[in-house]
């Protein structure tokens, strides 16, 4: 059984971004976990997982003014062209590309999750920005 999971030491303090990274390492240990049969499933999973995880960092990030949007941004769309270039190569029969990429990823994450992340979660939490739009949002839909 796999042995990747979310640790103590890469949750920021944000509940909405901790679940989102939460999700990110146990689609990854299911695709550590995965065999021949279910690998590609595993790799489509964590993919639309990544794309929207990305997509709702992007949205915090615009939505809150963080101000090194770009440099976030942009090692985001780094990742997605690796993880898409993988998906192309596994559905070639590549299954080895797979595994460096269950080897690497969580790599990758655990630098980015203690730099870009916290960076955004550190501005989310001292802009008030997660408390105004939940605010606008209960405002907006009364239940
Ligand atoms: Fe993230
Ligand atoms: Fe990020």
């Amino acid at each position: 059984m796999s042995d990747i999971a979310l640790s103590d030491a890469h949750r920021l303090g944000l509940a909405p971004m901790d679940d989102i990274h939460h999700e990110f390492m146990h689609l990854m240990a299911r695709l550590d976990d995965a065999g021949r049969d279910d690998m590609m499933a595993c790799l489509d999973a964590l993919i639309e997982h990544t794309e929207a995880h990305f997509a709702q960092e992007q949205q915090w990030m615009e939505e809150s003014g963080f101000p090194p949007v770009h440099c976030h941004h942009g090692e985001h769309e780094r990742v997605l062209e690796v993880v898409r270039e993988v998906r192309r190569l596994a559905a070639a029969g590549d299954h080895g590309i797979v595994r460096s990429l269950v080897r690497e990823l969580p790599q990758w994450f655990a630098h980015h999750a203690a730099t870009m992340d916290a960076m955004l979660a550190e501005h989310i939490a001292r802009s008030g920005y997660i408390a105004r739009a939940t605010l606008e949002r209960l405002v907006l839909q009364p239940a």
